[in-house]
Order: structure tokens, then C-alpha cells, then sequence
């Protein structure tokens, strides 16, 4: 490859999942460190960082068809990185398929992206897709502005090999950063605007660490710790593993105010046979009494979850299962996919392919119950006074849009500024969205 002159704007563009997008500001916040400027256009950066995801659907193909649209009208290409969970399964394919790529950089590895595209700058290909997350954090810089919402990546990686994913084999094992790191990123966060922090990781509630004291600590203790952060108002958390759900995370949602009642808890499946099947490690009636005690510890949580319908032998009546657990736990909001077979994991070698007009057609009734339970959770608000934290303008002018606590959107008209937490009376609800009025 010919030396070209080392890139001056750069545009990051994240697929996927929260962890992905928190991935993407750092791997901003390290170029911009470097002296090059963020442009919103990809058609203007002189380098292109495709961070992409792995755990469904034709994830793959479509990197291929991102790397082929980045070509101009002229003809020249910028400096393509491709980071990422695709770039850790399939790194040397991609190297080998995409001669325009000129750097591939897995999850772990991107705190060494600025040396990569230096050295890919004097023609040469770079590829970095070792495991060791802790080096990672270590090498970034420290965090400075932030919108009023943040995200914070406790922990990464996940041990828990579920049939049908990816995750443990993209990300690598459980880790848990150091409590003092945390505290620390979550300070900066603060500092530069941020008044609500979502803890992020693959089984956020497996985290662990310990406490400045020596005290061995859980998600719980974390929060309890975050929460005296004076100017910090909101501390949420996902994804969560039923498994992972302790006494003492259970008890915070009584306890810690700035703990918002909301929780992600994916069950996947209704159908013990099924959830067996993807080694879930959890029995439907056991994510059900969980829920019960989520409930008895804060009765107003909202509560969401992921479904995948037409896991490999699924049938009808493993099916009815899960539209049975969704009536029973009426979610305020939750995700549902059809099953993708991922290359490399267990479930891709099972038998019992469900076709694919089956999985459509099982994909709208889960998708049918999850709206009309979201619209029930949302007009059950109504009514309610709650604090609003106000994230951006809204489409009308004077309109403001923010979050509720139970992560509901809520449009207001009044005077406000972004990062306000405002007082809101909740008093029209549709399914997406809930129309406040302001108090006073
Ligand atoms: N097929 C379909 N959905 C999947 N998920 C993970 N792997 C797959 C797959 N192979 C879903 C699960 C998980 C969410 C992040 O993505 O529901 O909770
Ligand atoms: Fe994937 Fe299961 Fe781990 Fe979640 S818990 S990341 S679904 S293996």
C-alpha cells in the first residue's frame, strides 16, 4: 500500500449494542487526543472507523457492503479501520476480502487504534484483536465533556455460553474494572455535564470488586458508592443475567434513591425445554419468582427483557410458552429477534431449523403482546408526577424531550435547559412516548 498523509478528521460509526456506542466515544476521545477532528459526514473523514456488531443477522455481509460504500465518487477511499466484534471473529477475512481495509481492531485491543493508523498511514496493514481488556482502560485518556446522560463500561465480556451467542467468544471472559477507575470515570463524567450514568456490560450484575475499604463488593455496593456523587441524580444499569440478580441489587431498588426503577432482565424464552436448550441456567418459573421480588423491593419498576423466537426445535407449544411469560410479566418495554445461527456457537450445529415464514410469524406475536403491554405500562402512568431529566429540544418549538425514571420518553413545552431535571406531570401516553406538563 502507498504512505498517504495521516488523517485530520475522522468519523466513528457504532452498530449494535450500548457498549458498542460507549466503545465509540472512546475511540473518539482517543483520536481527538491525537490532534484530529470528528466530522459528522463520512463522505468528508479522512479516516473511517466502522465499529460493527456480531450477534445477529447478516452481520458480516454487511460490513462488506459498508466497506464498499465508503468508496467516493472519485474514486479514492479514506483510511478504513474496521473495529468491533466482526473485527475480532473474522479479522483475517476481512484483511483478506476488503484490500481497502487498512486496520481491524477487536473490542479489547482499540486503545491501540491511534499507533495502528499511524503505522496503516505509512502503508502498512495493521491488525490487533488480543483479549486483555484491562490494558484497555488503562491506555485511554481521561473522560472530560459529557451530554447529561453517560455511559460507564463496568464490565465486559461474558462466561456464561449461552447456547446461541456470540458474546463470549467476540468479547472474551467476565472482567470487572477496578472500583476506583469507576469511581474516578464516573467523576470526570459528572464533571464534564453528565447527571445520569448507565453501567454497562454484557452481565453488568456480575460485576464485583472492592470498595476503597477492602470490602468485597457487588453491583449494589458500586451504585451505593456512585450515589454519592453530589451533582450525579441517576445511576441505571444493563444488561442483566437472571443468574446474577443478588439480595443485595434486589434490596438497592428500595434503598438508593438514584437507583431508577427500571431493570433489563432478559429471559429469552418461555419454555423450559428451550431455555434449557440455551443453556439459560434459569427455569421460567424461576425468572418469575425473581421478578415477584424485584417487584416486593420496588413495586413501580419498569420492566424490560430480550426474546429470540424460533430457537432451533422450538415448537408450538414451546412457542405459546413464551407469549404466556411476557402476559405474565406485562414488560413496560423489551426487544425480541429472530434467532440468527452464529458461526462457532453450539445452537448453529443443533437440529429443528425453524423456517423462516414460521419465525416472522412468531416474531409478530411477541412483537404484537410487547406493544400493547408497553402502551398499557404507559397509560398506567398517567397521572403519575415524576422528575423528567431533559436530554434535547424537541420537534415543536419550546418542546423538550427527557426520560422519566422508568425510561419512558416524556415531551414537554416550557422553559427548561438540557440536563435540567424538571418536575413533570405525566398526562397523555401513546405507545412511544408520553406527552408532561411541567409543574408550577
Ligand atoms: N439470534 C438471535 N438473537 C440473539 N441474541 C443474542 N444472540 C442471538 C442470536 N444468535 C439476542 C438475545 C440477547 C440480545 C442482546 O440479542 O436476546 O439478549
Ligand atoms: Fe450472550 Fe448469554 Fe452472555 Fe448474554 S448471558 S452475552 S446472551 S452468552
Amino acid at each position: 500500500m502507498p504512505a498517504q498523509t495521516p488523517p485530520r478528521t475522522f468519523h466513528v460509526k457504532s452498530f449494535g449494542c450500548q457498549m458498542n456506542v460507549y466503545d465509540g466515544e472512546r475511540m473518539a476521545e482517543l483520536l481527538t487526543a491525537e490532534g484530529m477532528t470528528a466530522v459528522d459526514a463520512r463522505e468528508t473523514a479522512d479516516l473511517v472507523v466502522l465499529n460493527t456488531c456480531h450477534i445477529r443477522e447478516k452481520a458480516t455481509e454487511k460490513v462488506y457492503s459498508d466497506i464498499g460504500r465508503l468508496r467516493r465518487d472519485d474514486g479514492t477511499v479514506p483510511l478504513i479501520a474496521v473495529a468491533g466484534c466482526v473485527a475480532q471473529a473474522e479479522g483475517a477475512e476481512i484483511m483478506a476480502r476488503a484490500p481497502s481495509v487498512r486496520v481491524v481492531v477487536g473490542p479489547q485491543a482499540y486503545h491501540r487504534l491511534p499507533e495502528m493508523v499511524a503505522a496503516a498511514t505509512k502503508g502498512s496493514r495493521e491488525t490487533a484483536t488480543d483479549m486483555p481488556a484491562e490494558a484497555k482502560f488503562a491506555a485511554l485518556p481521561q473522560r472530560r465533556k459529557s451530554g447529561p446522560t453517560a455511559f460507564l463500561t463496568i464490565q465486559e465480556g461474558c462466561d456464561k455460553f449461552c447456547t446461541y451467542c456470540v458474546v463470549p467468544y467476540t468479547r472474551g471472559a467476565e472482567i470487572s474494572r477496578a472500583f476506583v477507575d469507576l469511581i474516578e470515570e464516573a467523576r470526570a463524567l459528572v464533571d464534564g455535564g453528565a447527571r445520569e450514568i448507565t453501567l454497562l456490560g454484557q452481565n453488568v450484575n456480575a460485576w464485583t470488586g472492592e470498595a476503597t475499604t477492602g470490602r468485597a463488593i457487588g453491583l449494589a455496593g458500586l451504585a451505593e458508592a456512585l450515589a454519592t456523587i453530589p451533582d450525579l441524580a441517576r445511576i441505571r444499569y444493563t444488561t442483566s443475567h437472571p443468574a446474577d440478580m443478588d439480595d443485595a441489587l434486589i434490596a438497592a431498588h428500595a434503598d438508593n434513591p438514584k437507583l431508577m426503577p427500571f431493570l433489563h432482565l432478559p429471559v429469552q424464552s418461555g419454555s423450559d425445554r428451550v431455555l434449557k436448550a440455551m443453556n439459560r441456567s434459569h427455569s421460567a418459573d424461576g425468572y418469575l419468582k425473581l421478578i415477584d421480588r424485584v417487584r416486593a423491593a420496588r413495586p413501580d419498576i419498569a420492566l424490560s427483557g430480550d426474546f429470540i423466537v424460533g430457537f432451533p426445535g422450538e415448537t408450538e407449544a414451546e412457542f405459546a410458552d413464551t407469549l404466556a411469560i411476557i402476559d405474565a410479566v406485562g414488560y413496560a418495554q423489551a426487544y425480541s429477534f429472530k434467532y440468527s445461527a452464529r458461526p462457532g456457537t453450539p445452537a448453529a450445529l443443533m437440529d429443528g431449523h425453524v423456517p423462516a415464514t414460521v419465525m416472522e410469524d412468531r416474531l409478530a406475536q411477541v412483537q404484537d403482546r410487547i406493544n400493547r403491554d408497553q402502551l398499557a405500562f404507559n397509560q398506567a402512568s398517567i397521572g403519575r408526577r415524576c422528575q423528567v431529566l431533559v436530554e434535547r429540544r424537541g420537534r415543536q418549538p419550546g418542546q423538550w424531550l427527557g426520560k422519566s425514571p422508568w425510561l419512558q420518553s416524556v415531551h414537554f413545552s416550557d422553559e427548561a435547559a438540557i440536563g435540567d431535571l424538571v418536575e413533570v406531570d405525566l398526562i397523555s401516553a401513546g405507545p412511544n412516548s408520553i406527552a408532561g406538563q411541567r409543574v408550577g
